[in-house]
């Protein structure tokens, strides 16, 4: 087992304790980090909210989050409960909440002090000032945003601008919690750590990419949230940008912070904008109907929704990334809810070779494919022609070059908000957007949704359980090119 270096003690303070995030990601995340062992006895975490709860009510709350199958849970769950104070403050205008927090931060002003804003991205700008007027802005304090940052380009400058009045830059943690998982992080590794690749990585040697992340699940308790967002915000402006960017940088000198944001940030910005000229061929967005996901019956979006709405839930995306190492090269993005299963996987087609000289008596050459299996089952597969052994002629096989990460390494590493607040709490930036990033990525996005508001909007429908709408399947199809969805064992 790998030793984990402790970080030194820090106060964090949540706020929008008793939401959703809290509850299932963060708490359980500082919980297992404590447990092994990274996060010291004296680091205290305050969650903030404004249901008036005592101590024990939260600790009773937040424990039905916390997966009970960890060894000697009762005890070491009731021992965490003394890093936990509960204060219950409503974020928006003057309460006693903010003096009480004031008073339990004052004693210790040269402690890491994390704020995490587990809230909608409206009070992001307020929450900033309210903490600045308190003074808690102490030298070593940091700021955690949520995504999304805003809803578009002008309300993410916005809130930025408010942010920025109270924090520095450097003390500005945008959270993106793709870029906190172990094969997000693996993605670099292999990029820059194998020479095999990079002479390869280029218009010359690769046809096309594919980038996927379907989930099964729907829209369930968030949907007041989603039908505002929608698939292109929610997941394209972050995520799905962000693996790209991983995916097209060039090599930074170093994996030092500004160095891995500033070649992501020259992705964003070669991006080929998306207008009200090209919307109807490059972006397919489609609704899900009703369907079967596991053998179980699923209602459609607006059955669950209860009314009309014109929000997708499903988006593919042809992209372009105008430089020199990827020109006429295209990224193809889809995300969508209620699909056959949750997968989320970079595919990278290789060309074909330029002359068959083998006259196979049985299969034809296939390019070289190289697939990184994000989740579930989190591997690398090459695939590789190879002849079947044996006389008869020669005879094709495609076959996988494959890496498992669940039977190559020891099992257990840390969820990704673990991952990235012990990265907050080290300071290290590298696994967060910058501010320019998050606005160049929504100035792409806000081409296509501004196409959809001006009437180029056709809305698809799928059938829950599927893989997508064929329209989706056409948007490749038509360049002679297929998503390719089988299981990764395949
Ligand atoms: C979130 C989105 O950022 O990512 C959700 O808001 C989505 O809608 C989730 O379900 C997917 O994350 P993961 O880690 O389960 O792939």
């Amino acid at each position: 087992m790998t030793k984990l270096v402790p970080v030194e003690p820090f106060d964090i303070v949540i706020f929008g304790a008793t939401g959703d995030l809290a509850k299932r990601k963060l708490i359980p995340a500082l919980f297992h980090r404590w447990c092994d062992g990274q996060i010291p006895n004296d680091t205290r975490i305050i969650a903030a909210s404004r249901d008036k709860l005592s101590n024990q009510q939260y600790c009773d709350l937040a424990a039905g989050h916390i997966p009970a199958a960890k060894s000697g849970f009762g005890e070491k769950w009731e021992e965490f409960c003394t890093l936990l104070h509960y204060i219950a403050l409503d974020v928006e205008g003057e309460n006693p909440g903010w003096t009480e927090l004031s008073s339990h931060l004052a004693p210790d002003q040269d402690k890491i002090r994390l704020f995490y804003l587990a809230l909608p991205p409206s009070l992001y700008g307020s929450v900033c000032a309210a903490i600045g007027a308190h003074q808690l802005n102490s030298k070593n304090a940091r700021i955690i945003l949520e995504k999304p940052i805003g809803s578009d380009y002008d309300s993410a400058r916005k809130i930025n601008d408010c942010v920025g009045e109270v924090f520095a830059e450097n003390h500005i943690f945008r959270i993106d919690h793709y870029l906190g998982k172990e094969t997000v992080q693996n993605l670099l590794i292999l990029r820059f750590a194998n020479s095999l690749f990079e002479p390869m990585w280029n218009a010359g040697g690769i046809d096309h990419v594919q980038i996927t992340v379907a989930e099964s699940l729907g829209v369930g308790s968030r949907a007041g949230y989603y039908d505002r967002a929608g698939a292109l915000r929610d997941m394209v402006q972050n995520h799905l940008l962000q693996l790209a960017c991983l995916v097209a940088m060039e090599p930074p000198a170093s994996l030092d912070a500004e160095e891995v944001r500033t070649e992501k940030l020259k992705v964003l910005r070669a991006l080929r904008p998306i207008t009200r000229e090209t919307v109807a061929k490059e972006v397919v967005r489609a609704q899900y109907e009703s369907g079967a996901i596991d053998g179980q019956a699923v209602p459609g979006y607006l059955e669950q929704l209860g009314h009309d709405s014109t929000t997708e839930t499903f988006v593919a995306i042809r992209a372009h990334i105008d430089n020199w190492r990827w020109a006429g090269v295209p990224f193809y993005l889809r995300t969508g809810k209620c699909m056959k299963a949750k997968r989320s996987e970079i595919i990278i087609q290789f060309k074909p070779v330029p002359h068959d000289i083998v006259g196979a008596v049985e299969g034809t050459i296939h390019p070289n494919r190289l697939v990184i299996r994000l989740q579930p089952d989190e591997g690398v597969k090459l695939m590789l022609m190879t002849k079947d052994p044996g006389p008869g002629g020669v005879r094709l096989r495609y076959v996988p070059l494959n890496l498992s990460f669940a039977d190559d390494f020891e099992n257990g590493y840390p969820d990704a908000y673990e991952r990235l607040l012990m990265a907050v709490v080290r300071s290290n930036l590298s696994l967060f957007m910058r501010r320019d990033e998050v606005e160049a990525a929504w100035r792409w996005v806000d081409g296509i949704a501004h196409a959809w508001n001006k009437g180029h909007d056709k809305m698809y429908g799928y059938a829950s359980g599927t893989d997508g709408p064929s329209q989706a399947a056409l948007l490749l199809a038509r360049e002679e090119r297929e998503w390719f969805d089988a299981p990764f064992g395949q």
